[in-house]
């Protein structure tokens, strides 16, 4: 089936959507003509990350694949997601219940305490959870996003020291876009981190963390990243995709396609990997990452864990250590999306092998240990969540090896966050619907 075989991977099984948008909403933003969307397919649309399939499919293949939609786009019924209530494990039966819906594409949930977290939309607004419930005006004042592709509002984190007297810093990662350009010309963007604090329901004290040099600002709007988590000396670590162009992942002179480190207030840590060589950009802690945008550290061994997109067929877990090289795109153990390939290399030597990877890719998106009191057989074991299959996977790893995966939760919705909260809950963060599911065992 050639929608299966080349597009499901990012509009989703059901043409739900994925990484990209449902195919079946009645939504042609590039236009509904069966001209516009055989061109959109054969051309592609690379600023947003849909590959051109010229080289791939014939044109009657492309018209056959145009008819097929329109076919499936009448057929289709309204999404719909019966919320599993409960689910069954190999170690725990599990209650699954709503903790707050009717969010606007949530993309990253934090905790302060079991009854204070923020939750970001991709759209741009900052929600408040507190005392049972969410609050529904978002906080005032937040940055200015640039919503467009997979860009908006992105990772929010609380500082480790938010409780200390006066600290209170809240950390966000979102996509930036310069002012716009003369000539009308779309403008550039990069992932860009800012703090600031929450004073009543107002976001001030902004000051910016992280910055990329404007050369470095990029027009397609895919490819963002990211997350925000600290190690144990309080170190600010954050990931920036390749923004669509791949080669810059090896370029230590761009911030592109990297993992980095800053200190809280934007300072350059001493002993970061190119502190002190010319031309590079001083935070990168290590490279070569096509598109990460999961980070955990481990709860004993404090090492640092990541996950990434990967091209079709090469999704990954990495386990990432300062200064290394995790190969994107030199080796890799995926295709482009439209089927060529782009590199027969799937080791190197200097290049990290993944600790795991998935083929069919699962659009894997974030990850956490789990570190809690309610499922004890699951602590330091790796929740994984996939916007492709809909599911939540969990990890049981010895030492730096998966010995086993299952699924806990499934086709509830594309996943794009998943943690362990305070209280020992996972939290579950999903679009269509946008929905945050808590998982607790099951009362007996
Ligand atoms: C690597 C991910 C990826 C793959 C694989 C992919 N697409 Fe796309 N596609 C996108 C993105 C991203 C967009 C831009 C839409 C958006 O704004 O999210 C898009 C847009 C489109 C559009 C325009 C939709 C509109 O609203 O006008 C069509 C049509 C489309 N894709 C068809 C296909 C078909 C058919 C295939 C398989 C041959 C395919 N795509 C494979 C990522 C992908």
């Amino acid at each position: 089936m050639l929608y299966q075989k080349h597009c499901s991977g990012c509009h989703g099984i059901n043409f739900q959507g994925g990484n990209a948008q449902s195919l079946v909403d009645g939504v042609w933003q590039f236009g509904d003509s069966t001209g516009h969307i055989s061109r959109n397919i054969k051309h592609g649309i690379t600023h947003l990350g849909m590959p051109g399939y010229e080289k791939v499919l014939t044109d009657a293949q492309i018209r056959s694949l145009v008819d097929y939609l329109k076919a499936a786009e009448k057929n289709a019924a309204p999404p719909e997601h019966p919320l599993p209530v409960y689910l069954q494990t190999l170690d725990y039966e599990i209650d699954v219940s709503v903790f707050a819906e009717g969010l606007d594409t949530p993309w990253d949930i934090a905790f302060l305490n079991k009854d204070t977290a923020l939750i970001t939309e991709r759209s741009g607004t900052l929600r408040v959870y507190a005392d049972g419930h969410l609050f529904s005006k978002p906080v005032e004042g937040t940055p200015e996003v640039l919503a467009e592709g997979q860009g908006g509002l992105l990772a929010v984190a609380f500082d480790p020291d938010y409780l200390e007297e006066g600290n209170q810093w809240v950390y966000l990662a979102y996509s930036h876009g310069l002012e716009q350009q003369p000539n009308g010309k779309r403008s550039p963007a990069m992932t860009r981190i800012v703090r600031g604090r929450i004073d009543g329901n107002l976001w001030k004290d902004e000051e910016v963390i992280f910055e990329a040099e404007r050369e470095h600002y990029l027009t397609t709007r895919h490819h963002y990243g990211t997350r925000i988590v600290f190690d144990a000396e309080k170190n600010l670590y954050f990931s920036i995709g390749d923004r669509g162009t791949g080669a810059h992942a090896q370029d230590p002179s761009k911030p592109n396609g990297k993992i980095h480190r800053i200190q809280r207030d934007g300072k350059i840590p001493n002993d970061n990997p190119y502190r002190r060589t010319k031309n590079t950009v001083k935070s990168i802690y290590a490279l070569g990452n096509r598109n990460p945008q999961g980070l955990a550290f481990h709860p004993e061994t404090c090492e640092l864990w990541e996950s990434e997109h990967g091209p079709l067929g090469g999704d990954e877990i990495n386990l990432i250590s300062k200064g290394r090289n995790y190969g994107w795109p030199i080796i890799s153990y995926g295709k482009n999306y439209n089927g060529s390939i782009i590199t027969e290399l799937t080791h190197k030597e200097g290049m990290e092998q993944p600790i795991w990877y998935w083929n069919p890719s699962t659009a894997v998106c974030a990850i956490d240990f789990y570190s809690g009191d309610l499922f004890p057989k699951w602590n330091n074991k790796l929740l994984v969540g996939s916007l492709k299959y809909e599911d939540v996977r969990i990890l049981s790893l010895e030492g730096n090896r998966v010995m086993h995966e299952e699924i806990i939760l499934k086709n509830a919705g594309r996943v794009r966050d998943v943690c362990t909260g305070p209280d020992g809950a996972i939290y579950v963060v999903l679009n269509d619907p946008g929905t945050i599911l808590r998982l607790t065992p099951k009362k007996q």
